[in-house]
C-alpha cells in the first residue's frame, strides 16, 4: 500500500490554524489531530475547541490520537464530527480495567477506523491479541506527550516485528509511527515497513512544508538536494 503521510498540528502555528488546514488539505493525507489531557500524558494539547472548526474545513481523513484517560467519554462526540480514524492507547485501557477489544470494536461501531496505540516500553507483542480488532496500529516512535523529540532507534526492530506478526494472523492491517520522523530517518522506517508516517515539527517548521510531506511520502527515494531549499 502507499505510504500516506499525517501530519501533526501539534507543531502547527495555533494563530493561522485554517491556513495551515488548508496546506494539509491540499498536500497530505491525513491531519494527526493529538489530543492529550495532562493525565495519562504530562501535558495538555486541545480538545474540542480545536477539533470541531478544523473538522468543518478538514477535507481529507481526520486522525484522533488520543492520549487520555477514559477515552470512551468522549470517543462518540469525536466520531459524530466526522473523523474516520480514533486511536486508543493500549496503556490507557488496561489502566482503567477495560478489554482492548471491546475498545476497539466500539470504535468501529461507530463507523470509524479503530487505531491501538502504545508507547515504546510497551512489549510489542502486548498488541497481538488485538490485531484483528484495529484498522491500524501506531507504535510510539518518541513517549507520548510533546512534539520535538528525538525518534527512539528500538522502533525499526520494532515495526519490522509488528509487521511479521500482522502477516503471521493473515491481516494486512497498516503500521503508523508518531514521534521523531524527519527526511533523514523517513528511507530506513519505510524499509521497516512503515505505511503511516505522523509527523509533526519535520513538516511545521520546514520553510516549504508541501515538499517535506511530498519527500516523506516518497520515503527518501529522491534526490535530497531537491528537497533542500524547503528544510
Ligand atoms: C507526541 C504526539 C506526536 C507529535 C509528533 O505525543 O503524538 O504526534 O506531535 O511530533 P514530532 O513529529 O515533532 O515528533
Ligand atoms: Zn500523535
Amino acid at each position: 500500500m502507499p505510504i500516506r503521510i499525517a501530519p501533526s498540528i501539534l507543531a502547527a502555528d495555533f494563530l493561522h490554524l485554517d491556513k495551515e488546514i488548508e496546506m494539509l488539505n491540499t498536500y497530505a493525507d491525513i491531519i494527526h489531530l493529538d489530543v492529550m489531557d495532562g493525565s495519562f500524558v504530562p501535558n495538555i494539547s486541545f480538545g474540542f475547541s480545536v477539533l470541531e472548526p478544523v473538522s468543518k474545513i478538514a477535507k481529507i481523513p481526520m486522525d484522533a490520537h488520543l492520549m487520555i484517560v477514559h477515552p470512551e467519554k468522549y470517543i462518540e462526540r469525536i466520531a459524530g464530527l466526522g473523523i474516520q480514524m480514533i486511536s486508543v492507547h493500549l496503556e490507557a485501557i488496561r489502566d482503567q480495567g477495560d478489554n482492548p477489544s471491546e475498545m476497539l470494536n466500539y470504535i468501529r461501531s461507530l463507523g470509524c477506523q479503530a487505531g491501538l496505540a502504545f508507547n515504546p516500553d510497551v512489549p510489542v507483542e502486548e498488541c497481538y491479541p488485538y490485531l484483528k480488532d484495529c484498522d491500524y496500529v501506531l507504535a510510539m516512535s518518541v513517549r507520548a506527550g510533546f512534539g520535538g523529540q528525538n525518534i527512539d532507534p528500538n522502533i525499526y526492530s520494532r515495526v519490522k516485528t509488528l509487521k511479521a506478526e500482522i502477516a503471521r494472523q493473515g491481516l494486512d492491517t497498516p503500521v503508523q509511527i508518531d514521534g521523531g520522523v524527519t527526511i533523514l530517518n523517513a528511507p530506513e522506517l519505510a524499509d521497516a515497513g512503515v505505511d503511516i508516517f505522523v509527523a509533526g515539527s519535520t513538516v511545521f517548521k520546514a520553510t516549504d512544508p508541501a515538499s517535506v510531506i511530498a519527500f516523506l511520502r516518497a520515503a527518501g527515494r529522491v534526490p535530497l538536494q531537491e528537497y533542500n531549499s524547503a528544510l
